[in-house]
Parts: C-alpha cells; structure tokens; sequence
C-alpha cells in the first residue's frame, strides 16, 4: 500500500522522505495555504524534492474554476512543470469532462473530494488515475466513512477499472487499519498522524521494561 503525505510543508516532505520513503505527497489549496507560500513556489519546491524519481505529487486546479476546458488548460500547465505531477480535479459535472478530457491526454488525475461511491464511479469512468475518498471529512460531520473504501474498492474491482484509491484525509490509526484491511491502495494523512500512528504506549512500556532487564542483567 503507498504511503503519501498530505502536505504542502517543505521540512515535512523532506523528512518524510528520508525517513519514511514516502512514496508521494498529496497537496490541496489548504496545504499550500498553510505552507506560507505562493502556490507556484511551492509546487516547484516539491517537485524539486522529489525530481528524478517516481513518487507522485498531487497539484490541484484552482477551485474556483467551473469551466472543463479551463480545468483542462490549468491542468496542462501544472502537468507540463514537473513529470512527478499528478493533477487533482474535483468531482464536479466539469470536473468529470476535464478527468476524462486529460486522461485521454495521458495526464494522471486524482479525483478529489469523494463522499459517495457514485462519485467514485463516475471518476473511474472518466480514466481517472486515482480517486480519492475523504474519509476524515464524512466523519467530522457525523457521516460513518468506514464502509466506504471498501465499497469503492469492489466497485473497481467489479467492473475492471484501473483507478487507485487513495484513502484520504485521514485522521488516525484505525483509519489507516481500516483502509488498508479494506484494500485500498494508497493512503494519505498528515505527518502528525503518521508520528502518531507509529507509536504506541505499549511499545513505549515494553522498551522501558526492556531497558530495565537490560541495566539488570549483569554483562559477563
Ligand atoms: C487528499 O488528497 C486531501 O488533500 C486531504 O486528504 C484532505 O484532507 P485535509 O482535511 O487534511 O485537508
């Protein structure tokens, strides 16, 4: 299962990097937000972290935008700046037509802001490389997310479409379990959540009873 951070923080994705090998970097117009940055300067910046590699980058098109073929022209644009681009579009009526428009185009898609398996559908219909359910948004207002990757995942896997699901916005541990026991494909969340998934109080306690049988046991 890939593992990509959701971030548009230069230090994040550098450590995430080297210590993790990350396999990609998600990004969103919040992210970059939060990054401090220009937009622009920030997706070179990543895409400079990552060039001469496979791992993806995903870029989003400016959401304001309603118009198929502007979605399309932006997305060129961002698709022609760095290989490692993968461009995110979201699930819209235009965001359909540009997915399918830049698919036969041969620029991967990562359909954004899935709530429903329809939408997943129609994104995977389109040729979209990848799709996206936001798991961590359902439940923040009070929606049950859990069934979702898993009916996305049969879905795909009744009808022989090629997208990959990306587990997205998510939260916590059980999230990333759930998921991953669900089949999909990739996940992502944030660098606190991955530091938080890798730990645990047990794995700190057995340590410590470790150390002390340790400064115990005598040497020779
Ligand atoms: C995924 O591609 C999205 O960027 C992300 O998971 C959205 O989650 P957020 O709530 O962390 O912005």
């Amino acid at each position: 299962m890939k593992m990509f951070l959701d971030s548009a923080k230069t230090d994040e994705i550098k450590h995430a990097l080297e210590m993790w090998d990350v396999d990609g970097v998600t990004t969103n117009p919040r992210h970059v937000c939060d990054s401090g940055k220009p937009f622009r300067t920030v997706i070179e910046e990543i895409a400079e972290l990552v060039a001469g590699t496979e791992k993806c980058v995903s870029v989003e098109v400016n959401p304001h935008l309603t118009d198929w073929e502007q979605m399309v022209a932006e997305a060129l644009e961002l698709a022609a700046i760095s290989p490692n681009f993968v461009i995110k579009v979201g699930v819209s009526e235009a965001g359909f037509r540009a997915t399918r428009e830049l698919a036969g185009n041969g620029i991967r898609v990562n359909a954004t802001l899935i709530h429903t398996v329809p939408q997943a559908w129609q994104a995977a219909r389109a040729g979209a490389a990848y799709v996206s359910p936001f798991l961590g948004w359902k439940e923040q207002y009070g929606d049950l997310a859990e069934s979702m990757i898993p009916e996305v995942a049969v879905m795909l896997e009744n009808y022989g479409y090629e997208s990959e699901i990306i587990a997205a916005a998510i939260r916590n541990s059980l999230q990333i379990s759930e998921a991953a026991l669900a089949g999909a494909h990739c996940i992502t969340a944030g660098f606190a959540v991955y530091q938080d998934s890798f730990r645990n109080p047990y794995t700190n306690m057995g340590e410590q009873i470790f150390q002390n049988a340790w400064d115990a046991t005598p040497e020779k």
